[in-house]
């Protein structure tokens, strides 16, 4: 009985911390984030958290390329190349294009988030479902480690494939910018759960 009543509150414990980290994390900004670069250990423990993530068939489709440093540079001057070459005259915006490069700069990191699709083993809706739960796996570790972050999918990502090299049925679905920041904890936006679940128990 009291083995019983240790685990429960064992258990409550960590139920606690998941919802605490679930409800806390937030899509943090690079205008949010500080100076300090996030150690290369700490990037690993998010990219190890990934891993976790269901994946039917075992297929792993997760694929990261993080940018750092020097390599973040040339990442954000391709951004805003493909930005500039792919946008007709009279809707290019210097602001727009100004910030591709700004956002870069101002994180410590970014990863740019890729699947590796496997179209004879599985419809490519399930790689990508397993993908956005390495995603969240990461989001969440991040939020954990104090760490801000956020999925962005500007159009240019599916032109990176080049730059990134990306391999045969490999795609690009965003980039995860990354940085420490000071933001104040703010509520997530959301609508009850209970509009968007029916229960049927007869
Ligand atoms: C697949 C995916 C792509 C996203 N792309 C963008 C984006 O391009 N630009 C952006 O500002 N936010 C993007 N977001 C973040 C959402 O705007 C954000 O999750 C939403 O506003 C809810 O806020 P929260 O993350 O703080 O709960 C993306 C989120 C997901 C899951």
């Amino acid at each position: 009985m009291l083995g019983i009543i240790r685990i429960k509150r064992f258990m409550e414990k960590e139920i606690d911390i998941l919802n605490r980290i679930i409800k806390r994390r937030r899509s943090i900004f690079p205008i949010s984030y500080t100076s300090q670069e996030i150690p290369v250990e700490v990037i690993r423990q998010i990219l190890e958290s990934a891993n976790y993530a269901p994946t039917h068939k075992l297929t792993e489709p997760w694929r990261f390329v993080v940018f750092r440093n020097e390599g973040k540079w040339k990442l954000g001057e391709q951004l805003a190349r493909l930005y500039k070459e792919n946008t007709p005259a009279a809707s290019f915006l210097q602001k727009k294009y100004d910030s591709i490069t700004e956002k870069v700069r101002q994180s410590s990191c970014v990863i740019v988030i890729n699947a590796q699709l496997n179209p004879d083993k599985l419809p490519a809706w399930e790689e990508i479902a397993a993908l956005g739960c390495a995603v969240q796996n990461m989001a969440l570790t991040a939020e954990a480690l104090s760490v801000g972050a956020y999925w962005s999918s500007p159009e240019m990502i599916s032109d990176l494939g080049d730059f990134l090299q990306l391999g045969e049925n490999e795609k690009c679905f965003g980039l995860f910018y990354m940085g420490y920041h000071n933001e104040e904890a703010r509520p997530a936006k959301r609508t009850p759960i209970e509009n968007k679940v029916r229960w049927v128990e007869a």
